[in-house]
């Protein structure tokens, strides 16, 4: 059966950012694995040509401020299906299509009996978009759980099996990242999902949540927390996170936003004692390697800039380093607040806060 081929059309995007961006682009859906041999010869075929317009390859666009015209064309990648990959003694091995949104993955996942990924319930986005920004709430990283990523290299034109060691992961980070959204086209992730599964409620939201009996003299800096014997169960952790997300982030559907717009600042351990001194309220949290990672929405908020408003985009009023779209917001809007926050933050703390979400322009 031969592929059909990738169809590139001018489609509005509006709708395909979660901070509600009104674009418009070149788009072709890729809902077929097979129609990928057949993109990459046409892309090296207009290599260096000026009908080369630039990839770029769209997941879920929720990590994502997106220009009026941007000069890449964009693939939104709609593969689906999830199994079980392989068992072993010790896990079980669930693979998932780059397509299918994460959270419905999730919980998919614990419907099966396969637990491991609740931590990260109701995180916007698709699977395929998860490695990219090594996606992490609330004490888990994915690539904790990741067994590997199947990739395109669409330079290279060759499907590629990459483990967690070649992906390059750090704290919101990736080689699929740092390569550029045109490079590499992520087509399926598998995950090691633990049999002799233990709850993570490092993180002191969690282990605070009324409904995982949390309340009880749990406080401070987030430290080893694991409760065991008749703990929680995964579908416990799953609801009190999303609880958790509900009462603190805005819902994309109604406020338009892109999550955590900057990431966590790390510092090294002496400038985080001088701002430790002069701010005793600062919160952080001290890294394997000595370093301190600071809370930016803290860092946003005592800057002034929780709740407030440059035009029609703003910082969120419960969640200050979420930037929100009030309605009728442009990227250079987004730009300029980002701009603005960035330099007050600065001004106050000499810390630099690195934009999270990437401008495609
Ligand atoms: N804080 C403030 N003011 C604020 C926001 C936060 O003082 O306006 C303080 C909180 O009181 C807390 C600390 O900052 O002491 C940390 O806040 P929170 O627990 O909300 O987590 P975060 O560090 O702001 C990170 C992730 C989130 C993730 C949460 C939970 C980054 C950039 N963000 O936020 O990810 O859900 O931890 O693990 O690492 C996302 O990427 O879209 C996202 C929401």
């Amino acid at each position: 059966m031969s592929a059909s081929p990738l169809v590139f059309s001018d489609q509005d995007l509006q709708d395909c950012n979660t901070l509600g961006l009104p674009a418009r682009a070149a788009v072709a859906v890729l809902d077929d694995e097979s129609s990928i041999p057949a993109l990459c010869a046409a892309l090296a075929a207009s290599a260096g040509t000026a009908a080369a317009a630039p990839l770029f390859v769209l997941g879920g666009g929720s990590n994502l401020v997106m220009a009026a015209r941007p000069r890449h064309r964009i693939l939104r990648v709609a593969l689906r299906g999830i199994r079980l990959w392989d068992e072993t003694p010790g896990h079980w091995v669930v693979e998932a299509a780059a397509g299918e949104s994460w959270h419905g993955f999730v919980d998919h996942c614990l419907t099966q009996g396969w637990p491991g990924l609740e931590n990260l319930a109701l995180i916007p986005g698709t699977v395929g978009a998860a490695p990219v920004q090594n996606i992490g709430a609330y004490g888990l990283e994915l690539d904790q759980r990741l067994h590997s990523v199947v990739a395109w290299d669409l330079r290279a034109g060759r499907v590629r099996e990459l483990h967690p060691r070649e992906c390059g992961f750090a704290y919101r980070d990736s080689m699929f990242k740092r390569d550029g959204a045109g490079r590499w086209l992520i087509v399926r992730v598998r995950f090691m999902l633990p049999k002799d599964w233990t709850p993570r409620l490092d993180y002191p939201d969690l282990r605070d949540h009324p409904g995982l009996g949390g309340g009880r003299g749990a406080s401070g800096l987030a430290g080893p927390g694991h409760r065991t014997a008749a703990g929680p169960t995964p579908r416990q952790i799953f609801d009190a996170v999303c609880d958790i997300r509900r009462r603190k982030l805005p819902d994309p559907a109604v406020l338009g936003n892109a999550g955590s717009f900057f990431k966590n600042p790390v510092v090294d351990a002496g400038q985080a004692a001088v701002l430790q001194q002069r701010f005793p309220d600062l919160r952080g949290y001290p890294q394997a390697d000595g370093r301190v990672k600071l809370a930016a929405g803290w860092l946003i908020e005592q800057a002034g800039w929780k709740g407030r408003r440059l035009g029609p985009v703003g910082m969120h009023r419960t969640q200050a380093l979420v930037l929100v779209n009030h309605g009728g917001a442009q990227a250079a809007d987004v730009q300029a607040l980002a701009r603005a926050v960035r330099a007050d933050v600065q001004e106050r703390f000499g810390v630099d806060l690195e934009q999270e979400p990437v401008l495609l322009d």
